[in-house]
């Protein structure tokens, strides 16, 4: 079964949507480990579910190199097979990306390559689409541009706010990260990123 290490910075509600798909048994994987850069509202749904969370205080590291470093030690000591982003706010350093060719998952609210970095949902407000979406794809050096997995559209409304917008594409983003995994997991996939990287 595949082991996922998980990385992120916020309230975990991707997070939680993967660790109820392997619950009910729609997901065939193992969180072995979730980590977070700050003490994160998605570390206590960890510790809830009584899964082994680490908060990593980026205070206690002279470099993001270093910081990176002790990630990667953590991932490997616990077995992991893939690092799933999930919204994790750091920019990861090649110390890290180069440690897991082809194994760092991120998820973005937005049809990469439109609207990459922060608040998509409002870029995509402001360029006027009709549609956007949310995209997981392979981390690589570059922010939000590593090989595409899968996406899904979501209509942008009249009406909508970067709130509304945000949580409509949320709801997708549940189910999304789920199928990715799927594919990543069943080996077969004909793209596999160069072994340098990135996420948010
Ligand atoms: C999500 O919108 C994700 O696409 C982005 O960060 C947000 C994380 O939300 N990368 P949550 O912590 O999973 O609730």
């Amino acid at each position: 079964m595949i082991k996922l290490g998980v990385l992120g910075s916020g309230r975990g509600s991707n997070f939680q949507a993967i660790y109820k798909n392997i619950l009910n048994g729609t997901l065939k994987a193992e969180v072995v480990v979730v980590i977070s850069n700050k003490e994160s509202k998605m570390l206590k749904i960890a510790e809830e579910y009584g899964l082994i969370s680490v908060f990593l205080d980026p205070k206690g590291f002279t470099s993001k190199e270093e910081y990176d470093a002790e990630l990667v030690n953590i991932l490997k000591k616990h077995g992991v097979d893939l690092v799933v982003l999930a919204g994790y706010m750091k920019i990861l350093t090649p110390v890290f990306i180069n440690a897991f060719p082809a194994k760092i998952l991120n998820i973005h609210p937005s049809l990469l390559p439109s609207f990459k970095g922060l608040h998509p949902q409002q870029q995509a407000l402001d360029a006027g689409v009709k549609f956007s979406g949310c995209t997981v794809h392979f981390v690589t050096i570059e922010l939000d541009s590593g090989p595409i997995i899968i996406q899904e559209v979501v209509p942008v409304l009249p009406n909508d706010n970067e709130d509304t917008l945000a949580e409509r594409i949320l709801y997708k983003e549940h189910v999304l990260y789920t199928e990715a995994i799927k594919i990543v997991a069943r080996g077969t996939l004909p793209i596999a990123p160069a072994q340098e990287g990135e996420g948010t």
